[in-house]
């Protein structure tokens, strides 16, 4: 995710902000820069890359002092990273200085009509839009004329405005994206979360959705969007500076798994209105996706089993026949592609090497390729015709935890997308789309339940063998969840259709091999639960996850997790952050670092 900081106070080295922004670099970004105010004008310094070569631009000026100051490191989503698609952004006078993380939904839209009344643009973000609407609204307030702009903005924000005729101001604001404001002795300092703050303070506020903020050298001052003043109060922080980095989670895994309702509206932001699902960035491949009758996905690892939920999905509500292969598996059988068929390749990273070469192969065919990642201008992105981003912002554990949730709500959109290209839109469509427009709410429940996985791990963590099963929408589930476990806590678990049970496997079960159950009480409820009793009647230890509505399925297990009940369909990713909580609480239980697996990477760039 992008990070944001900025600084008033009477004067200060330009160099401050250059090591403030190098403790916002663990969360990940391709590109950094800064904006001061020097002799009554903004001055700006951006490059893609890192901030190292910010400093070294910088080098004769990092002793300048200034009074004013902001700063950012991008994580690119719209627009390459490249050095003029880097923030801070400014406006046609070039006194207006921006910096922004999250997503304006509506920038096209305003863009277009800034444009008509003759403001220039120079870079293809979305930020841009925000300094020249400013531009638009000022005659000399600037609180004011951000308060204006902000009340255009569709989407998501936390924004950093300084103008060159306001030296010792800074004016900032939230709604969907964190931003944190403190005042020390002499200075006021905010930041996208308290690593860059605890240098100066430990008395900060967080800002509320729709708050706007007013920093001066003394005193910040808050204010609602409707422009009244509200009162806040200090908290104090006594995290250290490793702590704060992980807003206080002890690992990053944790961290990010309790940032899933937030991608939720990150990847949905823009994607759907009016009751349809708006995927622009596919549209020259609309004609193939509604004519073929086959559409073949490649991936790896947990962005395998995101692909498997939408097999499931695809084929269950439209009448194309979606074949998922492992790419490692896919690129050296012989290819069956015809020209002007469409591969589509998941990769979170979009640098696996194995889906990469994947997606050469299918091109050499003559196919088109759509990608699915998290990483804008990243090699599979670079190669592809059509490029779907998960906006889930960097995840820095090995372990993918948000980006898998956020793959699976992309693929459920592209999913209904395909549904309404064939024809085969209806009611539930519709009541479909409607549950996943309201999932994160839904899913701030989910998490609310997370010491009820704590404490079912805490009892399990010392087996050395683990079963997930599951059926239909719940074998990609089991698949994943086995993953987790493995790759974190290194307990040896295997997951298996439930079906497949008496095909072998369930000659391995016993008091000393649990099985975890993936049984949403769905239309295959019955064929689970008498699939748990055959384990249970082996004295297999039996957890499960089930949803609130399902209680009958307590008695014929040992322990249970709950999730609110949804569309049998939806249940993959109600249940995505249960089986990754149980893996992380197994291996910190287990007294083992969760982001740093043994003999893993997080990207795979080698076969
Ligand atoms: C998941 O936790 C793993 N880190 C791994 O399976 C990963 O999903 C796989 O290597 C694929 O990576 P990609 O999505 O970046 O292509």
């Amino acid at each position: 995710m992008c990070g944001i900081v900025g600084l008033v106070a009477d004067e200060f080295q330009v160099l401050e902000l250059i090591e403030a922004l190098e403790k916002l670099e663990y969360r990940g970004y391709d590109s950094a820069g800064v904006a001061f105010l020097k002799d009554g004008s903004v001055k700006v310094y951006k490059n893609k890359g890192k901030v190292g070569m910010l400093r070294e631009s910088l080098a004769a000026s990092l002793s300048e002092l200034t009074s004013t100051g902001i700063a950012h490191t991008r994580w690119a989503t719209h627009g390459e990273p490249n050095d003029v698609n880097a923030h801070p952004h400014l406006d046609c006078s070039s006194k207006i200085s921006v910096v922004h993380n999250g997503i304006i939904e509506n920038f096209r839209q305003l863009k277009a009509r800034l444009k008509e009344i003759g403001h220039n643009f120079v870079s293809d973000t979305d930020t841009e839009v925000i300094p020249h609407l400013i531009e638009e609204y000022y005659n000399g307030e600037l609180l004011e004329a951000v308060r204006k702009a902000l009340l255009r903005l569709e989407g998501s924000y936390a924004i950093a405005v300084v103008h060159a005729d306001h030296p010792g101001v800074i004016v900032a604001a939230r709604k969907g994206s964190p931003l944190v404001v403190g005042k020390g002795d002499c200075c006021t300092v905010l930041a996208s979360d308290l690593t860059p703050l605890l240098r100066y303070t430990r008395d900060v506020i967080f800002l509320e959705d729709g708050e706007v903020a007013l920093l001066k050298r003394n005193e910040v001052k808050v204010f609602g969007i409707d422009g009244l003043e509200r009162t806040k109060s200090y908290n104090t922080i006594n995290w250290s500076y490793e702590s704060a980095q992980k807003s206080g989670y002890k690992y990053f895994m944790l961290k990010e798994i309790n940032e899933e309702p937030q991608c939720i509206v990150s990847v949905l932001a823009g994607r759907v209105s009016s009751g349809k699902v708006i995927l622009e960035e596919i549209s020259q491949l609309e004609g193939v996706l509604k004519d073929s009758q086959t559409l073949k996905v490649v991936a790896c690892g947990t962005s395998y089993h995101s692909a498997l939920v939408f097999k499931h999905f695809v084929e269950n509500n439209s009448d194309l026949t979606v074949d998922v292969d492992v790419s490692s598996e896919f690129r050296y059988r012989k290819p069956h592609i015809k020209p002007g068929e469409i591969l589509v390749a998941v990769s979170q990273s979009g640098e696996t090497a194995d889906t990469l070469e994947s997606i050469r192969l299918a091109s050499r065919c003559g196919a088109k390729i759509l990608s699915l990642t998290n990483v804008v201008g990243s090699t599979i992105t670079r190669e592809s015709d059509c490029v779907l981003y998960l906006n889930a912002g960097p995840e820095i554990s090995v372990a993918a935890t948000k980006s898998y949730l956020s793959q699976l709500i992309l693929l459920y959109l592209l999913g209904l997308k395909i549904v309404e290209l064939r024809g085969n839109w209806n009611e539930k469509s519709n009541e479909l789309l409607d549950k996943i427009l309201r999932l994160p709410e839904v899913f701030e429940n989910v998490l609310k339940r997370s010491e009820v996985v704590e404490s079912i791990a805490r009892k399990y963590k010392n087996y050395r063998h683990f079963m997930y099963i599951g059926r239909g929408y719940g074998y990609p589930t089991a698949l994943e969840g086995a993953l987790k476990l493995k790759e974190i806590s290194y307990i040896h678990a295997t997951a298996y259709p439930a079906g497949e049970l008496k095909h072998g496997p369930i000659a391995m079960l016993g008091p000393e091999f649990p099985v975890f159950a993936i049984a949403p009480g769905d239309s295959l409820v019955m064929k689970m639960k008498s699939n748990i009793i055959e384990c249970k009647s082996r004295n297999a230890k039996i957890v499960a996850i089930t949803n609130d509505a399902n209680h009958e399925i307590e008695e014929v297990v040992d322990d249970v997790i709950f999730v609110n009940t949804t569309a049998e369909e939806l249940y993959p990713i109600l249940m995505t952050p249960v089986i990754q909580l149980f893996a992380y609480f197994v291996a910190d239980n287990l007294g083992l670092d969760p982001d740093k697996p043994r003999n893993l990477a997080k990207s795979v760039t080698v076969e």
